[in-house]
């Protein structure tokens, strides 16, 4: 008997789970210490009820949005995710197609197992940001950056919640080491291979003394918007603002850096109240549901991002995954809309949250 399709995001989690290998599913799933963030992040979305409005005309609803001036067919977002060719093997480019299908934009991995040209390649035309780690050795960062820009990205995401690795317990415990056949071309132009490598091997080459004064230069420098990605706090939403940032990303790593800080729904109205409609805020960390887009929306984010979730798809099903994660995402958040009693995004505000 053929096991039934899956249907939402926790299918996808499951099937994947019954297929990856130990060392893999570890690495994907896992968090920091005792992953207390890690379960936070996606309990607390639940926490904050919705207040449904009534005798709206929903007749016509639509999720899509625009993030940074960018048509998007939702405020669902795929969230930078390194290695996707240990999910599947066409990676990357299956994941941009994927995504590109969708009408979604897509963020690029700096630990990526394929380079800003051949993602570019994959999706000619779709919206499309680069994330960055930015390297001890900065030639490697830049040149990064030049070929992103390059090929038609529309912005940088500057990730600055993990200076160092957290301390992922299960990669120990599975002894995990990046497949000797996949290369993470990032990591090859520093360490000369990234097959067989530990995530602390990766990470070594993320340069962990980066400042605001650092973030500031390379803002000023760019050709195209920057995204800092990890605010977690009013103050340093507030340091974003006023260090060049185009936008801000409230997020805990989905959980793999500091065990124990609040989930992203805890944090999220505090950047909102620092920021005070200055630059757009972003968030993600656990979010799975439509409803939990929604209850996003109505604490003042302008879209969020999913990670885990489009690893499951890749894995599940490749690029057709892919698409049906993001797809049934957006069919949530279209339903989710009409009986909180809002017709697009931009209707959603602080009131329909209690
Ligand atoms: C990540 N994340 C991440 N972030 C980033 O800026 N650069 C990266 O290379 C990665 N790599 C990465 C790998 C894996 C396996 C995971 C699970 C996460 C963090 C990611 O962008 C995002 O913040 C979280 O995944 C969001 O939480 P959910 O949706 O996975 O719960
Ligand atoms: C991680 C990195 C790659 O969370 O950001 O594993």
């Amino acid at each position: 008997m053929r096991a039934p399709d899956p249907i939402n995001l926790h299918d996808y989690e499951r099937l994947a789970a019954e297929q990856l290998p130990a060392g893999p599913l570890g690495y994907y799933a896992g968090g920091a210490g005792d992953e207390r963030t890690l379960r936070g992040n996606e309990a607390a979305w639940a926490s904050r009820p919705l207040r449904p409005r009534v005798l709206v005309d929903v007749g016509e609803v639509s999720a899509a949005t625009s993030v940074l001036g960018i048509p998007v067919s939702m405020p669902v977002l795929v969230a930078p995710t390194a290695l996707h060719r240990m999910a599947h093997p066409a990676g990357e480019q299956a994941t941009a197609r994927a995504a590109a299908a969708a009408g979604t934009l897509l963020t690029l991995s700096t630990l990526a197992t394929s380079t800003p040209a051949e993602v570019a390649a994959a999706a000619p035309g779709a919206p499309r940001w680069f994330q960055l780690y930015v390297t001890r050795d900065r030639s490697i960062s830049r040149a990064l950056v030049d070929q992103a820009v390059e090929h038609g990205f529309d912005g940088i995401v500057v990730t600055v919640d993990a200076p160092v690795p957290g301390r992922r317990e299960r990669d120990h415990r599975t002894g995990f080491r990046v497949p000797a056949d996949l290369d993470m071309p990032a990591v090859t132009a520093a360490l000369g291979h990234s097959g067989g490598v530990s995530v602390e091997d990766f990470f070594s080459v993320v340069d962990p003394a980066v400042t605001w004064a650092d973030l500031e230069q390379f803002a000023s420098d760019c050709e195209v918007p920057v995204i800092v990605k990890g605010i977690q706090t009013a103050e340093d939403a507030a340091l974003a603002c006023e260090h060049g940032a185009a936008a801000v990303v409230v997020s805990n790593h989905g959980g793999r850096q500091l065990d124990g800080v609040a989930p992203t729904a805890e944090v999220l109205p505090e950047v909102v109240d620092a920021v005070a409609d200055r630059l757009e805020v972003y968030v993600d960390g656990g979010i799975r549901r439509g409803t939990d887009v929604l209850t996003a929306l109505a604490l003042g984010a302008r879209a969020v991002l999913i990670g885990r979730p489009v690893l499951w798809g890749l894995v599940v099903a490749g690029e057709d995954g892919v698409r049906h994660v993001l797809e049934t995402m957006r069919d949530e958040v279209e339903s989710a809309l009409a009986l909180l009693g809002a017709r697009s995004p931009e209707e959603v505000v602080r009131a329909h949250v209690r």
